[in-house]
This record gives C-alpha cells, sequence and structure tokens, in this order.
C-alpha cells in the first residue's frame, strides 16, 4: 500500500497542507512543533479511522475551525487505486467516505489501507498495563482478520450485558439459568479470541527473534499469553476453553456477584514479553527496551504482508531519537524493503536510501 497524496485542512495546526510521499522511505524533517506529528496522525487517521495515542476528534480540529478535512488517495499493491475522505465538524460525528461511498460503521475501514506505527509514546505497549497489550494485539489482529474484529466487538458487547446482569442480580437475586446464557456466549468468543491471539503471537515470534539478533543483541526473546482463566498453551483447544471458563465461572459466581463484573476473560489477559526468560517489562535496560519495541513492531510489519499480501504503510514517529545512530540505520535497512515508510525527524539525515521533505517545503498557508 502507498500513500500518493494527503490533503489536510484545519487538522491540528495545519490549516491547508498537502503532503505528495514518494515510494520508499520517506523522512520528514523540521523542528520541534512544527506539525510532523500532525501529518503522521493524518495519514493514520485515513487508514484506522482515528488519531495517534487515543486521541479525540475535537482535539485534531484546528483551535480556530469549526471543521476539518482529510482527503488521501492510496494505491494498494496491485496498483488499484483507493480514496479515503475524513471529515469532522464539532457539531456532528465525524464522516469517512472511502472511493465516494460513505461508510456506516468506522470498522469497515480498518484493514483497508494496513498502517503499522513506531512512536515513542507506544512504548507502553511493553512497559505499561495489560491494557496496552491487548490493544497491541487486537489492533493488529483487527487489521488482518475481519472476523476477529467481529468477534472482539461483539465480545464487548457480552461483557457489558454479563456485567449489566451481574449487577441487577446483585440487587434482586442470583438466577442461574440466565447467568449461564450469558456465560455460554461469553466463552464461545472468548475461545475464538484467545485461540487467535496465541496463534498470532506464535507466529510473530518467529519474524521477530531474528530481526531482533540484527540488532546484535544476544538475548533469547520469548511470549506468552497470560489468561485470567488458568494456564493455557498453543495446543489447547476451543472446546478445552470454554469448558474450563464456564468450569471457572461457576468457582467465581460470588465474587462476581460482589464486584458486578465479569472477572476472567480476553478482556483482562496478558501478553507476557520476555528476554532470556525474564519479563522485559520489569528488567530490560531502555536501550533493550526501544530496541525490543522496534524489532515488535517490524516484525508486526512482516505478518501483517504475510497475512495480508499487501505491505502496510510503516508510519515512524521520531524514529532516531529513540535509537542509537547503528540501530537505526539497521532500521532504515530494514525499512528498505518493507514498501512505503514515513519518518518523522527534527535532522535532516543523510542517507542515500532516504527521500526528505522539509516540512516547510510542503504547501501550507
Ligand atoms: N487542534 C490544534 N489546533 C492548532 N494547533 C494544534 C492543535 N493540536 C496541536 N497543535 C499544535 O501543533 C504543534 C505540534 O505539532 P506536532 O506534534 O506535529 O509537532 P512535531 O513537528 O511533531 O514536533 P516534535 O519534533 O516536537 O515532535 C504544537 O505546537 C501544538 O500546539
Ligand atoms: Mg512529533
Amino acid at each position: 500500500m502507498r500513500l500518493q497524496e494527503i490533503k489536510l485542512v484545519n487538522f491540528r495546526k495545519h490549516l491547508d497542507l498537502t503532503f505528495a510521499p514518494g515510494e520508499g522511505i520517506n523522512l520528514i524533517y523540521g523542528q520541534n512543533g512544527s506539525g510532523k506529528t500532525n501529518i503522521l496522525e493524518a495519514v493514520h487517521y485515513c487508514s484506522l479511522s482515528r488519531g495517534l495515542n487515543r486521541s479525540l476528534d475535537k482535539e485534531c480540529l484546528n483551535f480556530s475551525a469549526d471543521y476539518f478535512l482529510l482527503k488521501s488517495r492510496f494505491l494498494d499493491d496491485r496498483d488499484i487505486e483507493l480514496s479515503v475522505k475524513v471529515s469532522y465538524s464539532g457539531k456532528t460525528d465525524k464522516k469517512i467516505v472511502v472511493n465516494g461511498e460513505e461508510l456506516n460503521k468506522f470498522s469497515q475501514l480498518i484493514g483497508r489501507v494496513p498502517c503499522i506505527t513506531f512512536s515513542p509514546a507506544e512504548l507502553v505497549v511493553v512497559t505499561g498495563s495489560p491494557q496496552e497489550r491487548r490493544r497491541f494485539v487486537d489492533n493488529a489482529l483487527s487489521q488482518t482478520d475481519k472476523r476477529y474484529l467481529e468477534d472482539l466487538l461483539q465480545y464487548r458487547r457480552v461483557v457489558q450485558q454479563r456485567n449489566s446482569l451481574l449487577s441487577m442480580m446483585h440487587d434482586e437475586g442470583l438466577d442461574r439459568d440466565s447467568l449461564a446464557v450469558w456465560s455460554e456466549k461469553l466463552s464461545l468468543l472468548a475461545a475464538s479470541i484467545m485461540t487467535a491471539r496465541t496463534e498470532f503471537l506464535f507466529i510473530l515470534l518467529e519474524y521477530f527473534r531474528p530481526l531482533y539478533e540484527n540488532f546484535g543483541l544476544d538475548e533469547i526473546p520469548g511470549f506468552s499469553y497470560r489468561s485470567t482463566i488458568g494456564k493455557f498453551g498453543p495446543d489447547v483447544s476451543g472446546e478445552e476453553i470454554i469448558e474450563t471458563m464456564m468450569h471457572r465461572f461457576r468457582d467465581i459466581e460470588t465474587q462476581e456477584l460482589v464486584r458486578k463484573q465479569t472477572l476472567i476473560g480476553p478482556h483482562r489477559d496478558d501478553i507476557m514479553f520476555q528476554l532470556n526468560n525474564v519479563e522485559v517489562k520489569k528488567y530490560a535496560s531502555q536501550g533493550q527496551l526501544r530496541t525490543f519495541f522496534i524489532a515488535l513492531k517490524l516484525a508486526l510489519h512482516k505478518y501483517v504482508l504475510e497475512v495480508t499480501g499487501e505491505r502496510p504503510l510503516f508510519l515512524l514517529d521520531d524514529l532516531f531519537s529513540e535509537l542509537d545512530r547503528k540501530r537505526a540505520e539497521s532500521v532504515i535497512q530494514q525499512l528498505e524493503s518493507s514498501g512505503q515508510s514515513i519518518i518523522t525527524s527534527t535532522e535532516r539525515l543523510q542517507m542515500e536510501t532516504l527521500h526528505a521533505t522539509s516540512i516547510n517545503d510542503m504547501i501550507t498557508t
């Protein structure tokens, strides 16, 4: 997938800016606060229907404007054009139009323009709470597996409904039969989500290992899925997960009623990232963390390419501030064979394979 052109109107700092990157590796350089990340955020909107780091639509609206508009044109690896238009005014909901047709649900955009990001703020995937790691896996799988996204959305609804039921039963008394119906619905979806997640992690690790080795570090990396349901490996079947979960639900019935919450399931699970069998989050140095994370994103890029047959766009914010020169060069080398990427930096780096554009040279008013 290649971005041919994107136009930003009243988006964040930019009142009117057009960016037309080339194929291969593009570098946007400019001083702090000049609006480089804003451009990546605009591309992210056209790919995943939302901004970076969970920013809100209204935060992206220029301070002095009452609407923003993003117009982008992409070309996929078979040279088929795709246009994405995102518009938002403070008063109405955001609107997304793909090839001239308005989407009813934003989830319909996911996967059309596969995109991988790398930004300093995202390091929380490794260092932060389990929710960050679940989000990493969910976002990745949602781009490559429509069924996963549907199951996940459905699962979230069922958790909410089950929680409401628990809350009602907390006040009005236990109704085991009704609870069992919702527990079963939940277990079915949970099994499908958990199986997809563990399979994904298994394949991702295969791509990850050689990439991590490329950086000259010799620790042995590992990923494992840590479930709230119990010990759970890649060889466990969906039926076994359902059975274990139903069993556990019966065990924790009183706790769930007191807390009025569904206490086990994929919405509470975690992923362990390890180096030499110890948790990266707890023991790795800053450099190891960053290297681990960039290798994770490079592995993800490979995964999406293998599964979809489409090379995802790679958006890398502030890459060089995160890595030393040697590692940055190693990343650039990897990117050379990864399709189109857009990197931001405060410095104009002199590298043969980089196509550099100053943010000041973009058409802006
Ligand atoms: N909604 C908005 N309206 C107007 N300006 C905004 C809005 N949101 C952010 N900005 C401005 O955009 C600028 C930040 O842009 P951005 O984060 O893209 O800069 P950058 O070039 O990536 O900087 P750095 O090199 O420090 O990362 C800030 O000056 C901020 O005040
Ligand atoms: Mg920035």
